[in-house]
């Protein structure tokens, strides 16, 4: 007998051809994010779950089935997972680390280079017709090359962008909750220091840091007040690490100069105010969204869950103590 699973959207085939080949396969039949109800009803009767990170995963879903045995996340952020409800249930949860570390880094190297010189200000307004000649003040904005990045999280992503940031010469600061090995630092010619020297001092302040309850509103109006009024944030990690309301404020205000977002406190709801402004470019998390990685994500997480449903241990277990 096939272990059942639910998918709850469709995924790139290569990871339905894995699960397909080893499971009988429930797919959500909508190009949509399911609703809870049907969600409630798609976990039913299972023994493994493929879910997304706009699927709230929580103690009373998992209280639906109790023979769930993975929920396997099409995703490296697994906040919308509760894991330890699912440790408490011996439900294992993995994740798609790694494969998707240079494509989100490259996206958020995109926004940092778009608010800096100001190309989705710039391209409306030659769709506008606009654009009447070359003019010595038209869209002027600020170099990125030689200028001082602040990263916040210093992982996988964040070693990522400092790479990037080497190659146009800036200065790298990086603040984590644990310092990097100083093989690492020197690599990147990344400096160590606290949150508020790195706000104060940076021209851009990007995020890569995990969404925890400790990091929720990491970003808020204390720390946006201590930014440099010039300076730009960028945030292609996960939306509520920034309070959305003090930064629409901190844009309206000119508290600082710009921001570049790839993620919402609320997605998909944006921060009323947020879409009117200039001074922000807004792209829909597509951080991930190029089509190799979005394979390999899906080829990952459905790897990850017919190992767990062989009883094998998935490579990318995220809660090891459901083994204990
Ligand atoms: C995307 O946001 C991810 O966590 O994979």
């Amino acid at each position: 007998m096939k272990p059942k699973v639910f998918v709850s959207r469709r995924i790139p085939q290569p990871g339905l051809d894995i699960v397909e080949k080893e499971c009988e396969v429930k797919i959500n039949p909508y190009d949509r994010v399911l609703t809870r109800g049907e969600l409630i009803e798609g976990v039913k009767g299972i023994d493994g779950l493929l879910c997304l990170l706009t699927d709230t995963i929580d103690g009373e879903i998992m209280s639906v089935n109790t023979n769930l045995r993975i929920i396997s996340n099409c995703a490296v952020g697994y906040n919308n997972i509760d894991v330890d409800e699912a440790t408490k249930r011996k439900i294992m949860v993995t994740n798609t680390p790694g494969v998707l570390t240079d494509t989100t880094a490259d996206l958020a190297w995109a926004l940092l280079m778009s608010i800096a010189r100001r190309i989705a200000e710039s391209d409306k307004f030659t769709r506008e017709g606009k654009f009447k000649g070359w003019a010595p003040m038209l869209f002027l904005g600020s170099d990125v090359h030689h200028s001082t990045l602040g990263i916040i999280g210093l992982g996988r992503i964040g070693q990522a962008i400092a790479k990037r940031a080497r190659g146009f010469e800036m200065r790298i600061l990086y603040t984590d909750v644990i310092r990097a090995p100083k093989e690492v630092e020197d690599e990147l010619g990344a400096k160590f220091v606290s949150l508020d020297e790195l706000l104060s001092s940076s021209d851009f302040v990007t995020i890569h840091a995990p969404l925890f309850p400790e990091t929720h509103h990491l970003i808020g109006e204390t720390e946006l007040k201590k930014m440099k009024k010039t300076a730009y944030l960028i945030n292609a990690a996960r939306g509520p690490l920034v309070d959305e309301k003090a930064l629409v404020q901190a844009l309206q205000e000119r508290w600082i100069a710009g921001a570049a977002l790839d993620v919402y406190e609320n997605e998909p709801d944006l921060a009323p105010g947020l879409s009117q402004l200039d001074n922000v470019v807004i792209v829909p998390h597509i951080g991930s969204a190029s089509t190799a990685t979005r394979e390999r994500m899906a080829t990952m997480a459905a790897t990850n869950l017919v190992a767990g449903l062989k009883g094998e241990v998935p490579p990318n277990l995220v809660n090891k103590e459901v083994l204990d």
